[in-house]
């Protein structure tokens, strides 16, 4: 921790916003936001309670925040509903006609839906599930790509208080399978394949045999997009358009509890199993709302372009509902960020005249790899701000991002926040503060967040520490999906008895208060921005009946953040019989592709004899990270690794 502490308090410079931003800000200046902020950290049971009357509640709710650790529920006893909130709300003001979605393919075809074009595609799905059975509280699985349908799936679910469970388009047939057994969906939304890299991927067809070994669910409704061959089951798979076609286009929006579940979204924890992260529907829809209007300080006549997909929670939050719910114009994207050229998003930009944009640092060194003269053959003088999200941001593609991509003209906004977290929790107000390279700075207003000790008590400035949330926000997440326990466990293990919960991110803060993340203190890495537990990748290793045991650690990597090295120890009999071990991890590098999915392939595979343990039996990943950071091992890559080294090791260095 100490190295990157030193290392990172060397970013010094400032970045004010430009007078220009600050005329049109909502929020213009460092007094008027501390004005809010003071007020709301005081008090953030009646800030939020503020916050929500901006929100149409069918049942105005009286009661705010019932807290009794670790429970948590805002607004209870107050009746809303999320479709109502992003669509009907537009359908008697001047959006009505509005563009709510623009999209475009890979290939280069363009479809635009307004506010009302979209509400009745809404309300023809949403009363296509209700004929399949889809009742309130049903589980509806999302297994799409970018495409103008997965709005419509999740918002056609919200519409009739089903649970939606979107699952990425690029986890496996295995990775669906488990999140749709664990979620107990009733009903798949996928389609046929999706434009990808120049040609149609499948979808359906891929994940088509799995389908059957998913007990809860019924039916299978394929959205024609490619129209590649698509096998289709009789008694369980239809298509979307025979579905939806004959149905009518009015569907009332049902009144639903405030805790209602919203949407069910796997993510990885530090064990072998991806979590369940459940979220409900009022508080949810009270800080997306809120965030995405503060934060991208938005305007009647922007175009937001997220890059993210709906596979992840800010495809969520930052696609569908923030946006939509503000009436915004979200631009959304189909196909891969390099075809046909690395120039891609940028010729999208001045096509569409894109005047926000939010990516990933990842994406951003990508592009800077690629080089200046991609972004600077287009005109990019309709973006006005830039957001960042997914992991820290190093300083040098900050500056790349903000002199090459906004001409030094447009605020980045670091968002820090989490799947668990609903929405962002940490960032700046873009009129108001400025801001250094590398720190999504303060804590919006509303959101105690601050860096602790182990033992509670809050760090001095520039101690490193962890950082964890004080009190409790609207869009929390309420609970791990089935098991409560380790919900509890997890968030709120840690800091049991002054109630805290744990982000599971070590942080430091500056003497500004800017709050600098240092990376995950648990067994999660960040790859390309995507959490990925190496228990999980253990696990899927291990399922290969060749091998007896792996170990999974993350070496930094100039592009993806973190790459994978995985540590693996095969059963006697395999080893004997092996003849060729470079193709050996091959076949494990895709067996977990297989497993989980290409995002979460292991860079490098080291066979070993044996695992560096503790006396209890853990692994000490924590050597093995050394090694493959600082390069101190042995090095045959070709065949086996030696352990010896480590074994002396042992006998003092217990964890
Ligand atoms: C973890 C959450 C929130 C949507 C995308 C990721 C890291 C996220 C930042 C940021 C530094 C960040 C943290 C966090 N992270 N945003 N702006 N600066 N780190 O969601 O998969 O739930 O991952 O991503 O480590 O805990 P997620």
């Amino acid at each position: 921790m100490s190295d990157s502490i030193s290392s990172l308090s060397k970013e010094n410079r400032k970045f004010h916003p430009s007078k220009e931003f600050v005329k049109n800000a909502n929020i213009k200046s460092v007094a008027a936001y501390k004005k809010i902020k003071n007020k709301a950290d005081k008090n953030p049971t009646l800030f939020w309670a503020q916050v929500a009357k901006d929100l149409h509640w069918q049942i105005p709710f009286k009661k705010t925040l019932e807290w009794k650790f670790p429970v948590v529920k805002w607004f209870s006893d107050g009746k809303i509903n999320a479709a109502e909130n992003t669509l009907d709300v537009h359908l008697n003001t001047n959006r009505r006609n509005k563009a709510a979605l623009i999209w475009e393919g890979e290939p280069g075809d363009v479809r635009t839906l307004t506010y009302l074009q979209l509400a009745l595609e809404v309300n023809k799905l949403a009363n296509g599930l209700k004929s399949l059975g889809v009742k309130k509280g049903d589980v509806v699985g999302i297994y799409l790509g970018m495409v103008p349908e997965a709005v419509i799936a999740m918002l056609a679910c919200a519409r009739i208080g089903a649970t939606h469970n979107v699952v990425f388009g690029g986890f496996s047939g295995e990775a669906l399978r488990d999140r749709l057994n664990d979620s107990r969906a009733k009903v798949l939304l996928t389609q046929d394949g999706a434009f990808r890299r120049g040609s149609p991927s499948s979808l359906k067809g891929a994940v088509n045999k799995v389908l059957n070994h998913v007990q809860t669910l019924k039916t299978v409704v394929v959205l024609k997009r490619t129209g590649q061959e698509t096998p289709m089951q009789a008694n369980r798979d239809i298509w979307w358009h025979d579905l939806v076609n004959e149905q009518s286009n009015e569907c009332k929006a049902e009144a639903l509890e405030s805790e209602h579940p919203l949407f069910i979204l796997y993510t990885s924890g530090s064990t072998g199993k991806p979590k369940g992260i459940l979220h409900t529907t009022g508080g949810y829809l009270v800080q997306t709302k809120y965030t995405m209007k503060e934060v991208f300080d938005l305007k009647e006549n922007d175009i937001y372009f997220c890059t993210a997909d709906i596979g992840w929670v800010t495809g969520h939050s930052y696609v569908t509902y923030g946006p939509l719910m503000n009436g915004s114009t979200v631009f959304l994207y189909e196909g891969a960020p390099t075809h046909p050229g690395p120039d891609r998003f940028w010729s999208m930009v001045a096509k569409h005249r894109i005047s926000i944009f939010y990516t990933a640092p990842t994406a951003i060194r990508s592009f800077m790899r690629s080089g200046d003269e991609f972004p600077n053959k287009h005109d990019l003088s309709s973006l006005r701000l830039l957001g960042s999200v997914g992991e820290p941001i190093n300083p040098e593609a900050w500056m790349w991002y903000y002199n090459v991509i906004g001409k030094k003209r447009c605020p980045i906004v670091d968002t820090w926040w989490q799947t668990e977290t609903g929405s962002i929790m940490i960032a700046p107000i873009p009129g108001a503060l400025f801001l250094k390279p590398g720190t999504a700075t303060l804590p919006l207003p509303g959101i105690l967040a601050d860096v602790v000790n182990k033992d509670g008590k809050p760090c001095k400035a520039n101690e490193g520490g962890l950082l964890v949330v004080k009190h409790p926000w609207p869009s929390m997440l309420r609970t791990i999906f089935g098991d409560h326990e380790r919900y509890a466990h997890t968030y709120f293990g840690e800091f049991k008895k002054q109630k805290y919960y744990f982000t599971g991110d070590g942080a430091r803060k500056d003497k500004d208060g800017y709050i600098w993340i240092m990376g995950r203190v648990d067994d999660v890495v960040n790859i390309s921005g995507h959490r990925l537990g190496t228990a999980e990748v253990e696990s899927a290793l291990v399922s290969n009946p060749l091998v007896a045991e792996a170990a999974v650690v993350a070496r930094p990597d100039e592009i993806k953040g973190s790459a994978l090295v995985a540590f693996v120890t095969l059963k006697a009999h395999a080893k004997e019989n092996i003849q060729d071990f470079e193709e050996m991890k091959e076949i494990l590098k895709k067996w977990v592709a297989k497993e989980i999915g290409p995002i979460a392939k292991p860079d490098e595979i080291r066979f070993t004899d044996a695992l560096p343990k503790t006396r209890s039996g853990k692994i000490m990943r924590r050597l093995l990270r050394e090694m493959v950071t600082t390069g101190k091992t042995s090095g045959d890559t070709s065949t086996l690794e030696d352990f010896s080294v480590l074994e002396k090791l042992r006998a003092n260095d217990e964890e």
